[in-house]
């Protein structure tokens, strides 16, 4: 089984960028950009990483970034994830960045994006891994930021295939930032957004989503269980759910894998991945093989679990079908 999971074609849709960042690769930004970290080791920087909520877990997330600072760095730590992709046999991947974590602390939107998109065109080239990004509001700062933000992109939307929104979903509800999808909808852009598992509020937050917004997916989104009218409505419209099992395991009380199985048997297209590799010691390998474990799985659901990812990429038709 661990053979076959290995050598299974694999699709990433539900990754953060500045997730994927390494303590080894902190280390090396820091020293580059003369910061000191208040960390002495590698080992000292995992022993940190003690959070059991979304919240306690933000905090370290962002904290963890404040190394990215020019345009190389980001390249650095786009490639250092495609790389590993790369080596789980990850074939394509859609990758989330948050801009607004770094122009919210004198990082310039372009610095970003630029050194993101080169590492996706050499690793294009070099791996043959593709990907594609998608932009995330952070639900926490103000809708008008957000709105802001979809603005600064436009000059960069072939680069960008669309948007999402994630950070502290508390008090933070998908309405919000109706006005700012809207608008993202009318630039062309696809929608997908966080509704976090096991958040307060969890089934009106996936209602939201669905009914008032109008979303193409949702990420996590295993709460929908507890609504079989919104089972119903996602999949009429086969839409898909990118789930999270490692993820899941350290911000709530399980890997919910019970729930993941549900949706599969019922026919909803969920999605296996990784969410922030670096902090969750798990890439896709390791969470297909940690859902395997839990649920056995056999090689035909396994199967079926890449298949529902590649059939919900947001690829050009012509790409998408040379994949599946
Ligand atoms: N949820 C919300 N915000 C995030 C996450 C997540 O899993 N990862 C990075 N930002
Ligand atoms: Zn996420």
């Amino acid at each position: 089984m661990r053979e076959f999971i290995a050598g299974l074609p694999k699709c990433e849709l539900h990754l953060h960028i500045e997730g994927t960042l390494e303590p080894e690769l902190k280390f090396e930004l820091a020293g580059r950009n003369g910061l000191k970290l208040p960390y002495s080791s590698v080992a000292e920087i995992r022993a940190a990483y003690t959070f059991d909520s979304l919240s306690s877990f933000l905090k370290i997330y962002y904290e963890g970034m404040r190394v990215l600072r020019t345009e190389p760095d980001f390249y650095d730590l786009a490639m250092a994830y495609l790389r590993r992709a790369a080596a789980q046999n990850v074939r394509y991947a859609e990758i989330f960045f948050d801009p607004q974590a770094h122009t919210s602390r004198g990082v310039p939107f372009d610095v970003v994006i630029r050194g993101l998109r080169r590492a996706l065109m050499d690793a294009q080239a070099q791996l043959g891994v593709r990907a594609q990004l998608i932009m995330c509001f952070l639900r926490d700062f103000q809708a008008e930021y957000a709105m802001a933000t979809l603005l600064e992109s436009l000059p960069y939307r072939e680069w960008i295939a669309g948007v999402g929104l994630d950070s502290d979903e508390r008090g933070n509800p998908p309405v919000k930032f109706a006005t700012v999808y809207a608008r993202a909808r009318q630039e062309g852009y696809l929608l997908t957004m966080h509704c976090d598992v096991d958040q307060d509020d969890a089934i009106e937050h996936i209602r939201q989503a669905v009914e008032d917004i109008g979303v193409d997916r949702i990420d996590h989104g295993v709460n929908i269980l507890e609504d079989q009218r919104l089972v119903d409505l996602v999949l009429a419209r086969g839409m898909g759910l990118t789930c999270c099992p490692i993820s899941n395991g350290y911000v709530t009380d399980s890997m919910k894998a019970e729930g993941i199985r549900k949706l599969l048997d019922l026919g909803v297209r969920v999605t296996i991945n990784s969410d922030d590799p670096a902090y969750f010691d798990g890439y896709v390998l390791e969470n297909l093989e940690a859902l395997q474990h839990a649920l056995q799985l056999t090689e035909a659901e396994l199967a079926q679990l890449e298949r529902n990812a590649f059939e919900i990429t947001w690829l050009p038709r012509h790409l998408k079908d040379a994949y599946l």
